[in-house]
């Protein structure tokens, strides 16, 4: 089955995922959403999205990537919704999202991985790191067999209270995420390398006399923060007290040219 995944990934979760997943797949080709060529789907008779979940939903940039997605009648979808732990009711957005086009979601799962939401704090202690990454190996694997085979699986959705709590917080949220970095900074570590810039999916940091500033355009997907070497740029009061995070099989070079293995 000819199969396109396309993913987004701010510190390098859904690209592993996503990289794992092709592995189990025949005629496979994985793609970032950002690319403005990757709109068209053209004979794939597979479809798949693996995202992060951002604020109990899809993030906003996913959302506005599949709703211009070009997709054929009766193609196969699936999605790894990956998160730390609260998938809530992202994968029914999904969901809801293809049904409005005409189109099944056929197989919705939810991969656990550690939380690179630094306002939450960092990604938690090494044990249960190292439990994640296991578990989502075996969980990823599962799904390329059901997907590969064609087969409809599970729409992994989170308990009532909190599908009902959190999209209201998700609706709430979702137009000003884009000026949520006003809460972004600087520290005296910072040495102008510029690793904010280049990695940020949004073009929204540029560098004024060697210092990055946020343009109101953010995605949230917090890859400045995680990825900036000095570990300079801070958010809020309590990120310098917090450990950073990226998926340790992913580095910097992967996330800018979208390569590299598992
Ligand atoms: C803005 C933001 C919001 C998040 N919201 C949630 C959430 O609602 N539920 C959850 O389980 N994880 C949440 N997370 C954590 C990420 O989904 C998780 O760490 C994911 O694995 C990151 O994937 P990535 O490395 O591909 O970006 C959030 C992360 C960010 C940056």
């Amino acid at each position: 089955m000819k199969t396109v995944i396309f993913y987004y990934s701010g510190t390098g979760n859904s690209l592993w995922s996503a990289r794992l997943l092709a592995q189990g797949l025949a005629e496979v080709s994985l793609r970032p959403m950002k690319k403005a060529d990757a709109l068209a789907t053209g004979d794939a008779e597979a479809v798949g999205f693996v995202f992060p979940v951002h604020v109990w939903g899809i993030p906003v940039p996913v959302v506005q990537f599949i709703e211009k997605l070009s997709l054929r009648p009766r193609v196969y979808v699936f999605a790894l919704a990956v998160n730390a732990g609260q998938v809530s009711r992202t994968l029914i957005q999904l969901r809801k999202m293809m049904t409005r086009r005409g189109l099944k979601l056929a197989a919705g799962f939810s991969i656990v991985l550690p939380s690179n939401y630094i306002p939450w704090g960092g990604p938690g202690p090494a044990e249960r790191q190292k439990s994640r990454f296991e578990n989502a190996r075996v969980k990823i694997t599962e799904a390329a067999a059901c997907i590969a085979g064609g087969r409809d699986g599970p729409i992994e959705k989170g308990p009532l209270w909190q599908r009902i709590v959190f999209t209201a917080i998700y609706k709430m949220t979702f137009k000003q995420i884009h000026k949520m970095d006003k809460d972004f900074w600087s520290d005296d570590n910072c040495n102008s390398c510029a690793v904010c810039v280049q990695i940020c999916p949004a073009k929204n940091i540029e560098l004024k006399a060697g210092k990055p500033v946020w343009h109101h355009n953010c995605e949230q997907c917090l890859a400045c923060i995680q990825w900036c070497p000095q570990e300079s740029i801070q958010f809020g009061k309590k990120s310098p007290a917090y450990e950073r995070y990226h998926h340790p099989q992913v580095s910097l070079q992967d996330m800018l040219t979208h390569e590299g293995e598992n």
